[in-house]
């Protein structure tokens, strides 16, 4: 049997998987993260409309099971993610009247629950996705509650409370798009802004939900030099190749046009990848690993976004309904060529 992948890449980086809830109490799963990877991360049962459903109102029964599952089984547990524009319940921004909050007072709340939160796992979470997509594109400031109640500060005070709430952990900023330069410029200052402040910031996440064309590999290269060069490290936090039309997550969020939706909607191999997309995909794996090699010196991690593709976020999103193939393993949890070529 060939070595696992945690194992073949061990003198470069952590080889790191996300988790659906369920996947933790699903045998095949479990051996595979068990063989193959060394760091877990929640796919969204440690998001924050999973930790507080309700005013008030904490659960913490999945991040205490994902991080009793890490303890036991010898992985790094990622914490994702505090501060969010998604999974944030509109009722966080709003007294028990139902009044908006005010700066002062969503800062309180934000440290009180990180301080539950971060608090409770301190020393145990190897680090946080701190603040996840705060930028877009353009570089300017996603218009997000968050902003527009507290203000761009906003990240730079989330990092700090966490700290505070968990000296030991690591504090990453994670976003997608890096590759655009003037979304790269800006985490760059915004990095140099809050450790200027003396708080740590131990790594971006670059997420990696790629496609077959997307993104240009050599923008991806330069993108990471760019950052191992202001002395930032880089995790590749949410790895999967897409093999249908890709379109953009701000497209998505500007309201895409019509013809880009029906696209989407196209499932081109309902019933079986073709060989020669598969050997597509496989090359653009291996093509990814070799960028990520080059660089692993500033590289720590590399996580995938799911085990298989059956239960992958790209059935779902941008459309619901699609069936596209992004991950090392099949819908049967077979590996795919893909994971065979991650081992050559
Ligand atoms: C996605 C999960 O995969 C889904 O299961 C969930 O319903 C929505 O979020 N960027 C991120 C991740 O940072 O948290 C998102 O995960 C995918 C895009």
């Amino acid at each position: 049997e060939a070595r696992p992948l945690r194992d073949i890449y061990k003198n470069d980086f952590i080889v790191g998987v996300a988790l659906a809830n369920s996947d933790l109490d699903d045998p095949k799963s479990v051996s595979i993260v068990n063989r193959e990877f060394n760091s877990i991360v929640a796919e969204f049962g440690m998001k924050m409309i999973d930790v507080i459903p309700k005013p008030g109102i904490y659960d913490f029964y999945w991040p205490d099971k994902f991080l009793r599952f890490a303890e036991e089984n010898g992985h790094s547990l990622i914490g994702h993610t505090l501060v969010w524009h998604k999974n944030s319940p509109d009722w966080f921004f709003r007294d028990e009247q139902g009044n908006p909050l005010k700066r002062e007072q969503l800062l309180v709340k934000l440290q009180e629950h990180i301080n539950t939160y971060v608090g409770r796992y301190r020393g145990r979470v190897t680090g946080w996705d701190v603040v996840n997509e705060a930028f877009n594109n353009d570089g300017s400031f996603r218009k997000s509650p968050w902003f527009n109640i507290i203000g761009d500060d906003y990240i730079e005070k989330a990092f700090e409370f966490t700290h505070l709430a968990d000296p030991t952990a690591e504090l990453y900023y994670n976003d997608y798009g890096l590759v655009h330069s003037k979304k790269q410029e800006a985490v760059i200052s915004l990095v140099k802004r809050i450790r200027s402040k003396g708080i740590p910031v131990h790594a971006i996440g670059i997420q990696g939900h790629y496609s077959l064309q997307f993104p240009d590999l050599s923008k991806l290269d330069q993108a990471i030099s760019r950052f191992s060069k202001e002395g930032i490290n880089v995790m590749i936090t949410e790895l999967d190749v897409s093999v249908l039309p890709f379109v953009s997550q701000d497209v998505m969020e500007q309201g895409a046009i019509v013809s880009e939706v029906k696209k989407l909607l196209l499932n081109p191999y309902p019933n079986k990848l073709p060989d020669s997309i598969a050997d597509s995909q496989s090359n653009r794996y291996v093509e990814l690993f070799c960028i990520f090699i080059k660089h692993s010196e500033f590289i720590n991690r590399v996580t995938f976004w799911g085990i298989s593709d059956k239960h992958s976020w790209l059935n779902h999103w941008p459309v619901n309904g699609r069936v596209d193939y992004p991950l090392l393993f099949d819908r049967e949890m077979k590996p795919k060529n893909a994971l065979k070529r991650l081992k050559e």
